[in-house]
C-alpha cells in the first residue's frame, strides 16, 4: 500500500542508496508514489530494496553504479532515462567520511573522499544537467553535512569536500532559473558511513558520539521530501537537520 499520494509523481535518482540516508530515502520516495532508480557499488543491497519497495507498490529500479566513474554515472542515468523517459530529480547522496589527522597522511583516503563526495557529484550533475535543461525543469539534491558548515579535528578533508558540495550547488543555483538546487545538511545520523576506513581512534570516536546522537535515516528523507513536493517555483536551497543534542 502506498503511504500517500504525492503531490505529483516524479522520477527520482538516487546515488548510494544500498545503506543509510540513500536507501531510507529510496524508502520513503517509493512510498509517497514516486519512481525511483536506485544506484550504488552494492547491487544485491539494491536488490533486496527493490524486493521491499515492490512487495508494498511501490516502484523502485535498480542499477550498479559507481559514482567516481563517469562512464558509470552516465551509465545510471540512461538506464533510468530507458525506463521511465525522464528525469525529474537526481539525489547525489553517495558518500564516504574515513576520519584521521591529517599527520597520518592518509593520502588514499583523501583521494577517495574527493572522489566520491566532489567529483562523484559534479559527474551526477553534467549527466542530468542537460537533459534537465532540455526537459525545461528539474531538481538537483546534493546531499552535504553539518562537517559543510563547521570544521573539527580528523574531518580535515571531509569537511572540504563538504564546504564543497555547498560551494557547487550555490553556483549551480545561481546560474539555474529553470531547474531547483537543494543542499541537504545532516548531522549525526544512523547509517554505515563511520563502518569503512578511517583511523581507528577517530573513527571509534566519532561511532561513540553517533551511538548516543544519532537520528535515524528517515528523518533525513522527510527532508528530502519536503523539498520534492514543494512546488516547481519554490526552491528550497538548504536543510540543516541534525539531533536536537547535537552542539
Ligand atoms: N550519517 C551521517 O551522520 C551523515 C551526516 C552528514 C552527512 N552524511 C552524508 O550522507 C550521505 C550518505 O551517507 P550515509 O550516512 O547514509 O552512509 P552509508 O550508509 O555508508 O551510505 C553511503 C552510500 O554511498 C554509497 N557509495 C560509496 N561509495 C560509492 C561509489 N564509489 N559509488 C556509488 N556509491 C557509493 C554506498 O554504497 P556502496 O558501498 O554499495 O557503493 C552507500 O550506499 C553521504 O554523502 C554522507 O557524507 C551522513
Amino acid at each position: 500500500m502506498l503511504a500517500s499520494t504525492p503531490l505529483e509523481k516524479k522520477v527520482v535518482l538516487i546515488t548510494g542508496a544500498s545503506s543509510g540516508i540513500g536507501e531510507a530515502t529510496a524508502r520513503h520516495l517509493a512510498a509517497a508514489g514516486h519512481q525511483v532508480m536506485a544506484g550504488a557499488r552494492r547491487t544485491d543491497r539494491l536488490a533486496e530494496l527493490a524486493r521491499e519497495v515492490r512487495g508494498a507498490n511501490g516502484a523502485l529500479d535498480h542499477c550498479a553504479l559507481d559514482v567516481t566513474r563517469r562512464d558509470s554515472v552516465e551509465s545510471f542515468v540512461d538506464a533510468a532515462l530507458d525506463r521511465y523517459g525522464r528525469i525529474d530529480v537526481l539525489v547525489n547522496n553517495a558518500g564516504v567520511m574515513p576520519l584521521a589527522p591529517m599527520a597520518d597522511l592518509r593520502v588514499d583516503e583523501w583521494d577517495r573522499m574527493i572522489d566520491v563526495n566532489v567529483r562523484g557529484t559534479l559527474y551526477g550533475i553534467a549527466a542530468v544537467l542537460p537533459r534537465m535543461r532540455e526537459q525545461g525543469g528539474g531538481h538537483i539534491v546534493n546531499i552535504a553535512s553539518v562537517a559543510g558548515h563547521r570544521v573539527d579535528p580528523t574531518a580535515a578533508v571531509y569537511c572540504a569536500t563538504k564546504y564543497a558540495v555547498r560551494a557547487l550547488s550555490e553556483g549551480l543555483r545561481q546560474e539555474s532559473r529553470d531547474i531547483r538546487v537543494t543542499v541537504i545538511s545532516p548531522g549525526f545520523t544512523d547509517s554505515e558511513l563511520l563502518d569503512r576506513g578511517g583511523a581507528v581512534e577517530a573513527q571509534a570516536a566519532a561511532r561513540a558520539a553517533a551511538r548516543q546522537l544519532a537520528i535515524p535515516a528517515s528523518a533525513v528523507a522527510e527532508a528530502i521530501g519536503f523539498a520534492l513536493d514543494q512546488p516547481a517555483t519554490v526552491d528550497v536551497n538548504e536543510i540543516v537537520v541534525r539531533p536536537t543534542v547535537q552542539g
